[in-house]
């Protein structure tokens, strides 16, 4: 591997896999890494991998990238790079990142972690294999201020412990039948459906908030059972929502809903918890606001993102003014370079990141079965 811990310049070679959504979303964050935090990192923008060579070199060049690829293999191997950033659909996530991991990158990886439970605990366990270097997962909810004082709140104890939260994630992009059939429609490339999608961001917020899940119970369902494409209608082959009950290892109860078809919901990653001293609720489709109740208040107090809140100062130092989605991954990538040029520790890592895949994989299994998890 590169020793790259104590390089004077801080400077990282990038490779992107993938030029769709998180594509572009990661692409803009390394660019706006060292603007934001200063002295964090100096991303080198080497190399842009997108299967459809054209589309590569054009994003390559709209992105600020010096060279494109069809190869991605050989963008993984590229010597100039330390990271691999990798943001192409979820049958891919194991092969690229093992590629990586084996040529000795730091690999930032969309969540979820890969199709099946087998794969992510292959992954873990190669992970494993190289200490040194980093693995992070897109889990880039868990970044905003607002999130990060949510949970700063419910660990100082000022709601006292947790007795329960419930937490629901929906959205409405596969809301009209019509829309065509795609790769996350399938158990090939995207594995799971709604669970996999959406229901694993609320999981990571249950878990940074709630700690381990010991057991769950849940349904799935299927509401759009074909989907059209132009060789006529495609099965959907996994889950357009889930129910769930939850047990927290601290003992408190859970409840979890998600799903993708949820017509009128756009990114309503919504949750509340209930403490022994007041609760707290806070809705991703209004990222800049936290609602707190303290025991006598009269209902919920707005606190509004602001400077007082984490990383808030560094992209803005006007309270009110807004915090986006898109800054939430540039939160991710300084934590991800400073865990390999500081060895600050950052997560998700694959590790962790099991974690999660372990409870939707429960999930889509349990069909109204108890199913425990272990801690
Ligand atoms: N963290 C988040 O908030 C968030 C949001 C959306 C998507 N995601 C995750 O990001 C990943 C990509 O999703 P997206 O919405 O950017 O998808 P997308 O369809 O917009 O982009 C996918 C990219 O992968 C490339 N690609 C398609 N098939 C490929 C193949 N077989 N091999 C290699 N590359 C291929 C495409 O050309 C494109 O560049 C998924 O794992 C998804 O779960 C995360």
């Amino acid at each position: 591997m590169t020793s790259i811990a104590n390089r004077p310049d801080r400077s990282l070679g990038v490779a992107l896999l993938g030029t769709g959504f998180m594509g572009k979303c990661h692409a803009l964050a390394w660019h706006t890494l060292s603007t934001v935090f200063s002295g964090a990192a100096h991303p080198r923008l080497e190399v842009l991998f997108d299967p459809d060579p054209s589309c590569a070199a054009a994003c390559a060049a709209n992105f600020g990238f010096a060279r494109s690829t069809d190869d991605w293999a050989a963008a993984c191997s590229d010597p100039t790079v330390d990271v691999v950033s990798i943001t192409v659909p979820n049958g891919m996530h194991r092969p690229m990142a093992e590629v990586a991991l084996k040529a000795g990158k730091h690999v930032w990886l969309e969540k979820p972690m890969a199709l099946t439970l087998d794969d992510a605990e292959a992954m873990t366990a190669l992970a494993a294999d190289y200490p040194n270097q980093v693995t992070i997962l897109g889990y880039n909810y868990l970044r905003s201020p607002a999130f990060q004082e949510a949970v700063r709140i419910v660990k100082s104890g000022e709601i006292g412990p947790p007795h329960a939260m419930r937490g629901v994630y929906d959205e409405d992009y596969a809301g009209d039948p019509s829309k065509p059939w795609s790769w996350r429609d399938t158990k090939e490339k995207g594995g799971l459906g709604a669970l996999g999608d959406l229901g694993c961001h609320l999981i990571s917020h249950m878990v940074a908030l709630m700690g381990d899940i010991s057991e769950i119970t849940a349904m799935t369902q299927t509401s759009i059972a074909t989907r059209p494409s132009p060789e006529g209608p495609q099965l959907v082959e996994n889950e357009d929502s889930a129910l769930a009950l939850i047990r927290f290892a601290s003992g408190a109860q859970g409840s979890f809903a998600t799903s993708r078809v949820a017509l009128g919901r756009n990114c309503r990653l919504q949750w509340e918890i209930h403490g022994s001293e007041g609760s707290i609720w806070f809705d991703q489709e209004n990222m800049n606001e936290l609602w707190v109740h303290r025991r006598g208040d009269a209902g919920f107090t707005r606190h509004l993102t602001g400077p007082q809140q984490p990383d808030y100062a560094a992209f803005c130092p006007g309270p009110g003014h807004n915090f986006g989605f898109n800054e939430q991954k540039t939160i991710e990538a300084r934590d991800f370079v400073r865990a390999i040029l500081d060895g600050t520790p950052c997560g998700p890592t694959f590790a962790e990141g099991l974690k999660i895949e372990r409870v939707i994989h429960a999930m889509a299994r349990s069909q109204g079965r108890p199913i425990p998890l272990g801690g």
